[in-house]
């Protein structure tokens, strides 16, 4: 922790990627292990076009339990310590850029600015006809929801006719978020990650399993150009032995530690 204190109170550009590991202390289930069900399938089995050409009924009915279950959480001390830090630093001139695969908004609720989210989020809306993205925060989302969306596996499908499902334009909005099937739209990773990922002389990796891409190459590319990276996670992951640091721990203990004011903070 030390050494890792070291080169975090000289570094100008830091970038911390994060996943559902720092909103594990929060009550937001994670992806993979325990938990990671709704019903008798995965997220990755439903947030997909397949799944919501088939039954858009069963999909919308996963992302209604999920607002509701995130609308209720709070940020937690992992979430606070990244936040804080982004604002103090600020103020020395540095920059620090959060770059999650959470849809959950918990850093934006915890007061992080430079934010990218690039999974989207629970809480935006985007038309299936119209392509208009809006933020929505209502619940439930449409009368139909409704009392829907249990997740437990011997739950009756609620089997909403597509007409009563929330509508825009004419069109079936569905949350904004990436479809798990697919690549993640180029533009986001070239335009958006890649320039900040790569000028940042300081990594963190955050509550993720490095295994879903492209988020997952991010840290290992900058460490392989010699810039120090810190792993974050309860567990190894593939990633671990290609990083320099790795705190091993909930995130809510070790960020705070990690991301406290340095006495030998560079101030500009
Ligand atoms: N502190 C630190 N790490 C934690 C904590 C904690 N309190 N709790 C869990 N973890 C770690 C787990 O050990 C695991 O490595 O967080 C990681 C969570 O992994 P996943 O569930 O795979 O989440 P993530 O890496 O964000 O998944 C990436 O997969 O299905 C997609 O789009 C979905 O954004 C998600 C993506």
């Amino acid at each position: 922790m030390a050494d890792f204190r070291t080169f975090f109170a000289k570094a100008k550009h830091i970038v911390i990627i994060s996943g559902a590991g720092v909103s594990a202390e929060s009550g937001v289930p994670t992806f993979r292990g325990a938990g990671g069900y709704w019903r008798k399938w995965q997220a990755q089995d439903l947030a997909t076009p397949q799944a919501f050409a088939h039954n858009p009924s069963r999909v919308w009915e996963f992302y209604h339990y999920r607002r509701e279950v995130v609308r209720t959480k709070e940020p937690n001390p992992g979430h606070l310590a990244i936040a804080e830090c982004e604002a103090r630093l600020g103020r020395q001139g540095r920059r620090v850029m959060v770059i999650t695969q959470n849809i959950d908004e918990l850093h934006r609720k915890a007061g992080t600015k430079n934010l990218l989210e690039i999974h989207g989020s629970l809480f935006k809306t985007r038309c299936t006809s119209c392509g208009v993205v809006a933020e929505n925060y209502k619940s439930p989302i449409c009368p139909a929801l409704s009392g829907t969306g249990a997740p437990e596996p011997e739950t009756q499908e609620a089997r909403i006719p597509v007409e009563k499902l929330p509508r825009c334009c004419g069109g079936i909005i569905l949350s904004h978020l990436a479809w798990l099937s697919l690549p993640l739209q180029p533009q986001i990773y070239l335009n958006l990650c890649k320039p900040r990922v790569h000028c940042s002389v300081l990594a963190l990796q955050v509550g993720t399993s490095s295994v879903v891409y492209p988020a997952a190459m991010f840290a290992p590319q900058v460490s392989a150009r010699g810039v120090p990276v810190a792993e974050f996670n309860m567990e190894t992951t593939p990633a671990t032995n290609r990083f320099r640091f790795h705190f091993q721990g909930p995130c809510g203990s070790t960020l705070p530690e990690a991301l406290a004011r340095h006495e030998n903070e560079t101030v500009s």
